[in-house]
């Protein structure tokens, strides 16, 4: 069965775009795959500040992964700084690469070009990024088509080790899940936490509908561009034609039609995720970062033997 690895940075609540564009698909992939699905808490670090804060996400994103679907019989769901391994391994990559390299990162690049200061940690994000994946021996890496460099790093990491220690590390293969690469959001930009124009994944209906409702409309034509977009990402093409039809130049109508099919979507995971206590998550965290750290404490031992420090 071949390995899948992916992360997801504990940073808030998820939106639709999030759940559609990636979360819904990896699910999927998990069935058939030797899955590994890690909470990125040391990534998040590189621009969450707030102790109670990231408390508060590492528990709510497992929450959120186990509601939408990931088994977690099947699956290991553990935390990334439960796994020590996985910041020496990105030491050690840091120690291959060039700041050039570095560099070129999008992450970085487009902090710097907003004129704002990257701390280190945002600089060298991909080297560990990179261990993530590589301490897994993974296959596949479903991930958006934003994070596909970041894979592509992750790639170019493996390669420069093995060149320099031989051959230890497999090269993974991104899997962007392109069916519906980007959800836009309210103003018809990428759906997107930083750009406040979201439509919660486990909010109340109420919140689904106050941020469908805010949807900018454009006044030509009698499709409304940006809730159609949306509504597409829920529904296929074929079943919407017919409500778009009869509906043609009913924003307000076509909009309630967007929040009963977010809330048929959204209603039976809701009532997972509010079944789930802290508790049960904190078990199955810990239960599942025992066995990602079997794995990785494997791999290191090969690695720490090849780079010359263990003696
Ligand atoms: P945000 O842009 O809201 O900060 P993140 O960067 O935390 O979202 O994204 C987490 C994951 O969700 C990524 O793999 C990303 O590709 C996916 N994702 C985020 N926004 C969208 C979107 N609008 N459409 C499709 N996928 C998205
Ligand atoms: N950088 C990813 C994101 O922001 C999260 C992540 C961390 C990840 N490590 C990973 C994704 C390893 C895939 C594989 O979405």
């Amino acid at each position: 069965m071949e390995r899948l690895f992916t992360g997801l940075q504990p940073s808030g609540a998820l939106h639709i775009g999030n759940y559609l564009g990636t979360l819904k698909q990896t699910v999927e992939l998990c069935k058939s795959h030797d899955g590994l699905v890690m909470i990125a808490d040391y990534h998040a670090l590189t621009s969450l500040k707030k102790p109670e804060e990231l408390r508060r996400n590492i528990i709510d994103v497992a929450k959120d992964y186990i509601a939408v679907g990931m088994d977690p019989e099947k699956t290991i769901i553990f935390k990334q700084s439960d796994v020590p391994e996985h910041t020496e391994l990105a030491w050690i990559f840091d120690c291959l690469v060039s700041v050039k390299f570095l560099e070129l990162a999008h992450a970085y690049k487009d902090k710097v070009a907003k004129g704002l200061e990257a701390n280190a940690g945002l600089f060298t994000y991909p080297m560990l990024m990179a261990a993530d994946i590589l301490l897994y021996d993974t296959d596949v890496v479903p991930v958006g088509a934003d994070q596909k460099q970041h894979v592509e790093y992750a790639r170019e990491a493996a390669a420069k080790f093995n060149n320099t220690y031989g051959e230890t590390f497999k090269e993974a293969k991104e899997l962007i899940l392109e069916s519906v690469a980007v959800v836009p959001g309210t103003d018809g930009k990428k759906m997107s936490k930083s750009y406040g124009n979201t439509i919660p994944l486990f909010g109340t209906k109420d919140e689904i509908a106050k941020a469908v409702m805010s949807i900018v409309t454009d006044s030509s034509g009698g499709v409304p561009v940006n809730v159609y977009n949306i509504h597409k990402a829920v529904k296929s093409e074929a079943e919407l034609a017919p409500l778009y039809e009869t509906s043609k130049g009913k924003y307000k109508a076509l909009k309630e039609a967007l929040i009963e099919d977010i809330e048929a979507m959204v209603a039976p995971m809701r009532a997972r995720r509010d079944s789930l206590t802290d508790a049960d998550i904190k078990k199955l965290l810990t239960e599942g970062s025992g066995k990602a750290r079997e794995r990785a404490s494997t791999k290191m031992k090969d690695v720490r033997a090849k780079v010359g420090v263990a003696l």
